[in-house]
């Protein structure tokens, strides 16, 4: 089929290049010329592994092209994906300004029965917006007796959620645990259950038909069920810190219950990245909309937010204050696999820490690029180890394998004060503390040292 892509982000590129490789003619469309320019040098302007060899073969064989002409990418598609950012307003809402413009520039350009797809993450009736916005469009292109006759022109506004996971973007992309769509006509229907008949062929997903704004719902509800589970285990952890339990065991111990499973029980400094936060706020934000006060919602933000500060408090209690005190923060992306920063709990600890007059490094694998920018003050250092060689402390806050995998004697060895907070308790703790590390996990109060 010829789909095309707007918005060749962390969503819009993977896309573009699975769907290319199931044998789709894809044309990738982003306004930002700097990263069509990279795309086009054959470059990859974020980090996710797999993708560039993806890319490289999906561009080579010509199934994927790339333009930052709209006219072109409309033309080309019959089916046009919307992969835009949908980022946070202040309010809590979802800016979905980005959304409509692709709505309002795609009825203006169409030539033919099109259907045009929401893959940005959008709150439930934002189809019923776009398809006004569609509608209005074409009636102006009616009533303008120069334009090109729009009565064969229909737009039919769908939505397919993503649910791929940054870091593991294209497996999640090329073989989901699901695909959902949701449609208002048989011919929008039909042609997305075409776009993906390759893919259900060869992966054998479940594929969940819907109406629009369930499609949309189910996004929300997925994340936000996600961030709840997070949540609910850090507030957990809290509890186990108080009475000597250990929150690793606690998680492993319940999610033997096949009702509960093992998946986003993890206990730490709380989840960050593009989605999770902006996600639950946007939920929580149209559940008010729509006359319904979604308080869990707002506590599963607030034990989110608070993690950062449980860290904060080790490091107060050992340091007595940070004033002039040196911090390696040792992982800065918002999770491992990629050089995502957005929302990253690294970069809120690291700008408490300079409020209160500590001098932070920061050691990331793939991401100290991103954080010059955010953080310029911050010290960049590309080794672990070199990044806690007389440190104060040490906060791990991205569970990398290159921070995972440290000897704990070898960052005894390094630190000033053998001092490390583990907001991803992904270091051995009794190895730590028999390497003589003051350790500190996130609800593990079991090894605190009394
Ligand atoms: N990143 C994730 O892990 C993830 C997962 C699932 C869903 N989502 C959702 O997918 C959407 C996109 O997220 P992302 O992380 O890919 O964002 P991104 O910022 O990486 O990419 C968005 C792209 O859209 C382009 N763009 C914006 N307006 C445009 C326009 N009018 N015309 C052409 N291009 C335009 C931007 O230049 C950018 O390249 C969001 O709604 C997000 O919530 C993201």
């Amino acid at each position: 089929m010829d789909l095309s892509i707007v918005g060749v982000g962390h969503v819009g590129l993977v896309t573009a290049a699975v769907f290319a490789d199931l044998g789709h003619r894809v044309v990738g469309l982003d306004d930002d010329r700097d990263k069509l320019d990279t795309l086009l040098a054959g470059d990859v302007p974020f980090h996710e592994p797999g993708l560039p060899e993806l890319l490289e073969r999906v561009v080579a064989d010509g199934s994927l092209t790339f333009t930052d002409d709209l006219s072109v990418a409309v033309d080309h598609g019959e089916v046009i994906f919307v992969c835009v950012g949908t980022p946070p307003l202040p309010g809590g809402g979802p800016d979905l300004r980005f959304v409509e413009r692709v709505g309002r520039e795609v009825a203006r350009h169409a030539t033919r029965e099109t259907v045009l797809v929401e893959k940005s993450t959008v709150p439930a009736n934002t189809g019923v917006r776009l398809t006004q916005v569609i509608a209005h469009e074409l009636e102006v292109r009616r009533a303008d007796a120069t334009a090109a006759d729009p009565d064969d022109v229909h737009v039919h506004v769908a939505s397919n959620p993503e649910f791929l996971r940054e870091g593991v973007a294209v497996k999640d992309t090329a073989e989901p645990d699901r695909i959902v769509y949701g449609t208002a006509s048989d011919y929008a229907r039909d042609k997305l259950r075409e776009v993906y008949a390759p893919m259900v062929e060869r992966v054998g997903c479940p594929v969940v038909e819907t109406d629009v704004p369930t499609a949309e719902l189910i996004k929300h509800a997925s994340n936000a069920f996600l961030a709840t589970r997070l949540s609910f285990i850090n507030a957990v952890a809290n509890v186990c810190d108080r009475v000597g339990a250990d929150v690793e065991l606690v998680a492993k111990g319940m999610g033997h219950d096949a009702r509960i499973g093992h998946a986003f029980l993890n206990a730490g400094l709380g989840y960050g990245g593009s989605c999770f936060p902006k996600d639950v706020d946007a939920f929580a934000h149209l559940a008010r909309q729509v006359g319904y006060d979604f308080g869990l919602l707002e506590e599963v933000r607030d034990i989110n937010v608070g993690q950062r500060q449980v860290v904060l408090d080790r490091l107060r209690d050992e340091l007595w204050h940070l004033q002039g005190k040196t911090i390696a923060i040792l992982g800065a992306a918002f999770k491992p696999g990629t050089d995502d920063l957005r929302e990253a709990p690294a970069l809120y600890l690291a700008e408490s820490l300079l409020a209160e007059g500590a001098t932070v490094r920061m050691y990331d694998p793939v991401a100290l690029d991103g954080v010059a920018e955010v953080l310029p003050e911050v010290e960049r250092i590309d080794d672990p180890l070199e990044a806690a060689r007389g440190a104060h402390a040490a906060v791990i806050a991205t569970e990398w394998p290159q921070i995972a995998g440290l000897d704990p004697s070898d960052l005894k060895a390094a630190l000033d004060y053998p001092i490390v907070v583990d907001g991803r308790n992904c270091l051995d703790a009794r190895a730590a503390i028999d390497a003589g590390l003051h350790y500190h996990g996130i609800g593990r109060g079991h090894l605190r040292v009394r």
